[in-house]
C-alpha cells in the first residue's frame, strides 16, 4: 500500500512526506492538525485508480478531514473496501512525473519507465502520446550508477532545474528496488513542488516473496485483514496452501499436478451436485507422514470440506513412503481425522503403497486407481 512504500522509500532516501494513517474517521482530525491542517486524505487499497473512484480527496480543515474520511472509509473501490486513509500534508504541485523500475522478463534485465507526464494513467499517455514515455533498459550486471541515473533523467527529459535533484531520487528508487528486492517500484505521481524540489506523492512496490527470507521485516506489510486463518497455519507449517471455494480437499506433490488435480476435481464435479476443489496443496518432494499429518490438519479444518483426495505420484520419494505417511498421518490425528479420504498412487514403487494402505485398512480410506476415478469418487463423497 502507499503509506507502507513510502516507508521504504523514507528508508532510502526518496523524498516523502509520511504523513499519519487512521482507521476512523474521528482520528483524522488529530491526524490533519498534525499534518498542517490542509491535508490530502487518501484511501489505502492494494489497487490502481483510486483518486478516478473518488479515494482520494483535499480537505481544507481537520473537520474537513474527517468528512472526507468518513466518505472514503468503508468504500469499495474496484472489489477492495477501505479501512485505512492515509492523512498527508497538501502539497503545492507544480508539475506531476511518473517514474517506475520493474522486471522486464521478456528481455531478461530491468526497466526504467518514465515520464514528465504524469499524474494520470501511463498507459493512457503510452497510447495518445508515446514520445513522452521513456523506456531506457538496465544492465543488472551494473544496476543504477550516477551515469545511469543521468542517462535516465535525460531520456525522460526532466527539466533542467530538477535534473541535479531528479539523479538524486533516480538513484534512491533504485535503491529501493535492489535492496527490498522488488519488482516493482513506481512513483505517479512524483512532483515537482512549489519550492522547485521533487517529492513522491505516491508509491507502489511489489515485493519479491522468494526474497522474503532475506527481509524478516517485510512480514509487517502483511495485514490481518488480508490472510486467510487456515493460510496463515500453512504458512507456518511451511506448506504451500491456498483456501479455494469448494468441498473436496486436495493434497498432491509437484505444483503441476496438483493444478490438473484441481481441473480434474472441478470437472468431475459437475456430474455431483457441482462440488468443487477446496484448496491448492502441494505437499512438495518428501511426503513424510509429518508432512501429510500437517496437510491434513488444515484441510480438515476446513469446514466447508468434505472429502479429501490424496493424489500422490511416486518419484524420489516412493510410493510407500507416501502410503506410511498417510498412514502415519491418520494414526497421529485420530478422532480429528473425520471425512473419507480417496487416494490415488502411481509410479516409484505403487504395489508396496497399495500393500501398506490395504494392509492398514483404514475405515476412512477408499483406493483408486487412476486419477480421473479417484477424482469421480472424492467428488461423489463430497456430495453425499
Ligand atoms: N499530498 C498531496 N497533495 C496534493 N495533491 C495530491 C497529494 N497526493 C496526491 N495528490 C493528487 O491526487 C492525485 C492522485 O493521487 P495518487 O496518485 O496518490 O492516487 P491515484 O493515482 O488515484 O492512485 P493510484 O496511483 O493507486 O492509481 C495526484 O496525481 C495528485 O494530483
Ligand atoms: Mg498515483
Amino acid at each position: 500500500m502507499e503509506y507502507q512504500a513510502k516507508e521504504l522509500f523514507a528508508k532510502h532516501g526518496v523524498p516523502v512526506t509520511l504523513g499519519t494513517v487512521v482507521e476512523h474517521a474521528e482520528d483524522a482530525a488529530a491526524a490533519a492538525e498534525a499534518n498542517g491542517g490542509r491535508v490530502v486524505v487518501k484511501a489505502q487499497v492494494k489497487i490502481g485508480g483510486r483518486g478516478k473512484a473518488g479515494g482520494v480527496k483535499l480537505a481544507s480543515d481537520p473537520q474537513d478531514a474527517v468528512a472526507k474520511a468518513e466518505q472514503i472509509l468503508g468504500m469499495d473501490i474496484k472489489g477492495h473496501t477501505v479501512h485505512r486513509v492515509l492523512i498527508a500534508p497538501a502539497a503545492e504541485i507544480a508539475e506531476e512525473y511518473y517514474f517506475s523500475f520493474l522486471v522486464d522478463r521478456a528481455h531478461r534485465n530491468y526497466l526504467c519507465i518514465a515520464s514528465i507526464e504524469g499524474g494520470v494513467e501511463i498507459e493512457e499517455v503510452a497510447r495518445t502520446n508515446p514520445e513522452a514515455v521513456a523506456k531506457i533498459s538496465i544492465d543488472p550486471q551494473t544496476g543504477v550508477d550516477d551515469a545511469k541515473a543521468r542517462e535516465i533523467v535525460v531520456a525522460t527529459r526532466f527539466p533542467a532545474e530538477v535534473a541535479e535533484e531528479a539523479v538524486a531520487v533516480v538513484k534512491s528508487l533504485w535503491q529501493v528496488f535492489v535492496a527490498e528486492d522488488a519488482t516493482l517500484v513506481e512513483v505517479n505521481p512524483l512532483v515537482r513542488l512549489g519550492d522547485g524540489h521533487l517529492e513522491a506523492l505516491d508509491g507502489k512496490v511489489s515485493l519479491d516473496a522468494n526474497a522474503d527470507f532475506r527481509h524478516p521485516d517485510h512480514a509487517a506489510f502483511e495485514l490481518a485483514e488480508n490472510t486467510d486463518p487456515l493460510e496463515a497455519m500453512a504458512k507456518e507449517k511451511d506448506l504451500n496452501y491456498v483456501k479455494l471455494d469448494g468441498q473436496v480437499g486436495i493434497i498432491g506433490n509437484g505444483a503441476g499436478l496438483v493444478m490438473s488435480t484441481l481441473d480434474v476435481v472441478a470437472y468431475a464435479g459437475e456430474s455431483h451436485g457441482g462440488v468443487k476443489p477446496a484448496n491448492f496443496l502441494d505437499i512438495g518432494g518428501g511426503a513424510s507422514a509429518e508432512v501429510m499429518a500437517n496437510g491434513l490438519h488444515i484441510i480438515l479444518g476446513d469446514e466447508q470440506v468434505k472429502s479429501v483426495f490424496v493424489n500422490v505420484f511416486g518419484g524420489i520419494t516412493a510410493c510407500d513412503a507416501v502410503a506410511n505417511g498417510i498412514v502415519g498421518a491418520l494414526q497421529a490425528l485420530g478422532d480429528e481425522a473425520n471425512k473419507p479420504l480417496v487416494v490415488r498412487l502411481d509410479g516409484n514403487n505403487v504395489e508396496e503403497g497399495h500393500r501398506i494402505l490395504v494392509e492398514a485398512n483404514h475405515p476412512l480410506v477408499t483406493i483408486v486407481d487412476t486419477m480421473d476415478g479417484a477424482a469421480d469418487k472424492a467428488a461423489e463423497l463430497a456430495n453425499a
